[in-house]
């Protein structure tokens, strides 16, 4: 009794608090998903093999539950039903990505796929037909099987290999979309993808491969920016950032507040500093300190590759917008011992933990602490000039229930923290997008995270989709501009 009431008194004096402030008019707002993550059709119209479906069926139990994305939602088929979904919710935009191995099956740039240049074709006009604007994504991790044999992002000819597929999307779709991402997630593909197994190709070679990978999918993003910006921004008056995700990390004491810093820089500043910051180039911090482990270790230079001043000039600067994908909050400790093993963690020396004391979302994978995001977006603007901002994914798991309250209260306190954000810090976004539009393959986690605003049953042939209460509670938002009421976080 008494919890109800305290609930009940939250609950009404959060209702006021939150309708102060609202979104603008032209504030977008949308949703967002992946092409292996969702597409299926694995190897049809043409398609080549990619990475994933590679891993996936030669190494079954890679995944947890041992699923992959040979069908996923079906949105290969059912993407007029997808769309359908985003009109009902009044979405403004929709942010999709490109499958490589459909528009070039071995990856290497010969033997374009009409059928796959097709697709995106219908799916663009499909979108655009119901007044939704496109939001490009080149790459979200989906890379074709036989670039990944000659070593994937830790192979500089990628960089040629990734412009020359940009450059026939360029070509193809320049005239129709309007926001262009070259990369999803640069840290999570390296990072844990080439430094660690949490991601195809699993190599787990950290504190070496990461930083090789990051270095090479760094010039490839600031080459497709450069074709972009010479040749092809012009045709629809488009823009192009790139994607990185953050969390933000808050220290435990004031003497870990260099510790939290050098988390920033490590597991953001590797992306955004070289691109974002006046001077360009990685984080003063990372060349230290991985120069001087480096030495310490025995190798004759960094194990942080160096870029040339004519490179450090070439990145620099090549962004429209910062892309923000945005999920969750770390405490951090720093770790005083130097460790002299050979690991991107021991480069770092900060700890990362979640605090016991936040909320969690339904799945119990994450905390829920709102005012991180906005602690994040202020730093992201003082950092770097006030970039444009959009919110690419911001979104929590569970497992895939219509009744998902805990997902409301997660969007409505995010929704806030953001408003809180441009309204007090001026912070500058211009969109936000629910990761994700369904559920769907949520890559190691297979499906048993679920992140939709839709449900999928993937045990019914037909994967009929249908909205949770958290569709209801966005569509309201995205009508009145407002963040309506929800239940409190517990
Ligand atoms: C929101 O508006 C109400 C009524 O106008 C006002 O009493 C309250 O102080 C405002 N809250 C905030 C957080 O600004
Ligand atoms: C495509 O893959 C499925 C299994 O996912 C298989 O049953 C089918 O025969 C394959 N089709 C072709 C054309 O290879
Ligand atoms: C689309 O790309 C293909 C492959 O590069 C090219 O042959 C074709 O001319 C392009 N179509 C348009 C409309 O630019
Ligand atoms: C990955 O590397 C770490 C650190 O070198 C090691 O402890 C771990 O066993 C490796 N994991 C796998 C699956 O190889
Ligand atoms: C191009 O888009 C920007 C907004 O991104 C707008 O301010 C500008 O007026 C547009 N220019 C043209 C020529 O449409
Ligand atoms: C983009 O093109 C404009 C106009 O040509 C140029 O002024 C600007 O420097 C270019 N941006 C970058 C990052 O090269
Ligand atoms: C150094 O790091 C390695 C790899 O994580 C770990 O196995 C080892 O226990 C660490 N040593 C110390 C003294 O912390
Ligand atoms: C957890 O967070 C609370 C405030 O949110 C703080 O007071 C406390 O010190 C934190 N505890 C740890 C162990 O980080
Ligand atoms: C999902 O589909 C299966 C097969 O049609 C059906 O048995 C099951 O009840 C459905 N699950 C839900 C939650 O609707």
């Amino acid at each position: 009794m008494f919890l109800r009431i305290i609930t009940l008194i939250g609950f009404i004096a959060h209702g006021e608090c939150a309708s102060n402030y609202t979104f603008s008019p032209d504030f977008l707002f949308g949703t967002a998903t992946s092409s292996y993550q969702v597409e299926g059709a694995w190897n049809e119209s043409g398609k080549g093999e990619n990475n994933w479906d590679y891993v996936a069926h030669r190494n079954p139990e890679f995944v947890y539950d041992a699923s992959n994305g040979d069908v996923a939602c079906d949105s290969y088929h059912k993407y007029e039903e997808d769309i359908a979904l985003l009109k009902n919710l009044g979405a403004n935009f929709y942010r999709f990505s490109i499958s490589w191995s459909r528009i070039f099956p071995k990856g290497y740039p010969y033997s374009p796929n009409a059928e796959g240049i097709a697709y995106y074709n219908n799916l663009i006009d499909a979108i655009l037909a119901q007044n939704i604007t496109p939001m490009l994504t080149i790459y979200h991790w989906d890379l074709p099987q036989p670039i990944q044999e000659i070593g994937g992002w830790a192979n500089s000819h990628i960089i040629k290999l990734f412009a020359e597929y940009a450059r026939v999307l360029l070509e193809n779709y320049s005239d129709r979309i309007k926001y262009w991402i070259t990369f999803n997630e640069p840290a999570q593909v390296c990072n844990q993808g080439y430094g660690n197994i949490l991601k195809v190709p699993a190599l787990n070679m950290s504190g070496i491969a990461d930083y090789i990978c990051g270095h090479n999918l760094l010039k490839a993003h600031a080459a497709v920016y450069h074709l972009f910006n010479d040749t092809y921004r012009t045709r629809n008056n488009a823009t192009m950032g790139i994607t990185l995700s953050a969390e933000w990390y808050e220290p435990t004491t004031a003497e870990d507040e260099d510790a939290a810093d050098r988390a920033r820089q490590f597991k953001i500043g590797m992306y955004s500093n070289p691109i974002f910051s006046t001077n360009g180039d990685y984080p003063q911090v990372m060349k230290e300190n991985i120069g001087s482990r480096s030495a310490a270790q025995g190798f004759s230079r960094s194990r942080l590759p160096q870029f040339t001043s004519d490179e450090i000039e070439y990145i620099r600067g090549t962004y429209d917008f910062f892309g923000l994908n945005h999920y969750t909050t770390k405490m951090i400790n720093n770790v005083p011992v130097i460790n002299n093993s050979v690991l991107f963690e021991n480069d770092m020396q900060s700890e990362l933990y979640r605090n016991s004391s936040w909320p969690m979302d339904a799945s119990r994978r994450e905390a829920i602490v709102p005012w991180g995001f906005r602690k994040l977006l202020a730093w992201i603007k003082d950092t770097y000039n006030n970039p444009v901002i959009h919110i690419t994914e911001n979104g929590c798991p569970d497992s895939g229930e219509l009744e998902d309250n805990v997902r409301v209260s997660y969007i409505g306190s995010y929704l806030e923290a953001l408003l809180e954000a441009i309204n007090e810090d001026n912070v500058d976004v211009r969109s936000y997008a629910v990761w994700s539009l369904m559920d769907n393959f949520e890559w190691r986690f297979g499906y048993i995270y679920r992140y939709g605003l839709h449900s999928v049953n993937f045990t019914d042939p037909d994967l009929p989709r249908r909205p949770k209460s958290s569709a209801t509670f966005f569509k309201n938002i995205i009508a009145t501009r407002a963040v309506g009421d929800y239940p409190p976080l517990s």
